[in-house]
């Protein structure tokens, strides 16, 4: 708000002040004090008018990319100038009239878009059953920038993520500084090499070094690149890329997760679509959609792999990623905290990216820290300043700008709530409370 009211000033006053000047020496060049007061009320209107003109103009310029439920405000105030102007013009009042009414429809059509919660341009995606099998590899490698990004095109878009989450580690475009997770630019060549590592044993899982030998009892290495791909996306510990394991492990452990298990539960149609994603947008021909299932199942034993059905439509690149209606656990899966972090008690919160949340033993330390900024008092305040402005507190030894900082508009008020009424309670080396 007080951003709203300074770039209004910064852009109006010198307008206003040349117009207010103007309209007060038009007063005082009257001598019949009823045109002077007729004059006198038309300024107050006047100045009124011209601040809510600056008041909408900025509003537009600040809130327009930022997809803001406040943009219906700016209608509402031009259709209230349009009406004022009509006033000010009496011999044009009918044609501001007509402004004004259509200003106020467009107003009352776009504020019950831009109200509506969850969804992008008012209504919910139809639900369609895809057929990844029959798809061409274009539109199979579209379904899989979906699944990555949130949406065809998305994958220019900085900060874009879709139900596969993998930009939330990974970087994806050539040259681009990634540190989470290896870069995937170029993966689809890679691939092949890493089969040539040492540290990978090709043909004897037994003998691999590290946390997970093999994706299940009796899976076999993998051949090819695409088998390499698969592998990684089904089981990520079972080769870790040099460096990028999780800390303390020495690359014996991958901070990924399998993503066909919860919570990103791919089915192998959309494991499908990602791995031909990478390979279409390099301009290189991708497996066939059998080969790559092929692969898959040379990894994922039967009863892991997730049914079509138990499908959960994803959140839209401007949805909310939880409302508060779910269940506990379905609030941190959906909104990917069980990525990055551990949290007790809820099942699959295993990640290492982040802090394990046990806030009730470590928020009093944080807000003591000296280096301590914020503004928390409580716990549960802190908890609530951590989720939506993870900057204002960066713990230690972990690298500020990891979290995302979307949660602030991607978390309904009531799973917020639900997720700090939780995360408050939870204490080091206690048995968590029941969810
Ligand atoms: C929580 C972070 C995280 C997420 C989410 C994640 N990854 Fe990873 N991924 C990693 C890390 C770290 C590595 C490197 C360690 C390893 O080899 O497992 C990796 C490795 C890989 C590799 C092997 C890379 C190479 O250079 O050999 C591929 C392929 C891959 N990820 C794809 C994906 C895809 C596709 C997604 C989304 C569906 C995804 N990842 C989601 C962290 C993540
Ligand atoms: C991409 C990884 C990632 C995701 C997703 C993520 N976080 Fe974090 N989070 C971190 C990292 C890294 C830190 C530590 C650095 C910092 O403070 O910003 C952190 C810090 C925190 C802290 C402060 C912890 C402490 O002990 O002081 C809280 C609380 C927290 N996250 C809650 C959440 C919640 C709730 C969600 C889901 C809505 C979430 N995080 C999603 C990576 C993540």
């Amino acid at each position: 708000m007080a951003d709203l009211l300074g770039a209004s000033l910064s852009l109006g006053w010198p307008v206003f002040l040349f117009l207010a000047c103007l309209l007060v020496y038009f007063q005082f060049s009257m001598s019949d004090p009823d045109k002077r007061r007729r004059a006198q009320f038309k300024t107050f209107i006047g100045m009124l008018a011209a601040a809510m003109a600056f008041i909408a103009i900025a509003n537009y310029k600040l809130n327009f990319f930022g997809n803001s439920r406040l943009l219906p405000v700016s209608l509402v105030m031009i259709t209230a100038l349009a009406f004022m102007m009509g006033l000010y013009f009496s011999n044009m009042s009918a044609l501001f009239k007509i402004g004004g009414m259509m200003f106020l429809v467009a107003a009352g059509l776009s504020g019950y878009g831009n109200w509506l919660p969850q969804v992008e341009g008012g209504f919910p995606p139809p639900e369609v059953k895809l057929d990844f099998g029959s798809m061409s590899p274009q539109q199979l490698a579209d379904e899989g920038e979906k699944i990555i990004f949130g949406g065809i095109g998305q994958s220019k878009v900085q900060g874009a993520i879709g139900k596969g989450q993998c930009p939330l580690c990974h970087g994806f475009n050539e040259g681009f500084l990634s540190e989470r997770a290896p870069n995937l630019f170029g993966i689809p060549e890679r691939a092949k090499k890493q089969l040539e590592d040492p540290r990978y044993h090709k043909g004897k899982p037994g003998d691999r070094d590290t946390a997970q030998k093999e994706a299940f009892p009796g899976a076999g290495t993998a051949e090819t690149g695409q088998e390499y791909i698969a592998e990684s996306h089904a089981c990520p510990s079972c080769y870790v890329v040099a460096g990028f394991g999780v800390k303390g492990t020495n690359d014996k452990e991958s901070p990924m997760p399998a993503i066909h298990k919860p919570p990103i539960s791919l089915t192998l149609g959309e494991l499908a679509a990602v791995d031909t994603w990478l390979y279409v947008r390099e301009g290189k021909e991708a497996p066939t959609f059998e080969d790559i299932t092929k692969a898959y199942e040379k990894f994922i034993p039967e009863a892991d792999r997730p049914k079509p059905q138990e499908d959960k439509p994803a959140a839209g690149a401007g949805g909310l990623l939880a409302d508060g209606s779910e269940p506990l656990d379905q609030i941190f899966a959906k909104a990917q905290c069980v990525v990055c972090h551990t949290i007790p008690g809820i099942p699959g919160a295993v990640g290492t990216v982040g802090p394990k949340l046990v806030e009730k033993t470590n928020a009093p330390t944080r807000i003591k820290d000296p280096a301590y900024k914020g503004s928390a008092k409580t716990v549960r305040d802190y908890i609530t300043e951590s989720v939506i402005s993870p900057s204002t507190y960066v713990v230690k030894p972990f690298p500020d700008g990891v979290m995302p900082k979307v949660f602030g508009q991607k978390l309904s008020a009531g799973a917020l709530n639900k997720i700090v009424d939780y995360l408050s309670q939870l204490e080091e080396g206690k048995v968590p409370p029941k969810i």
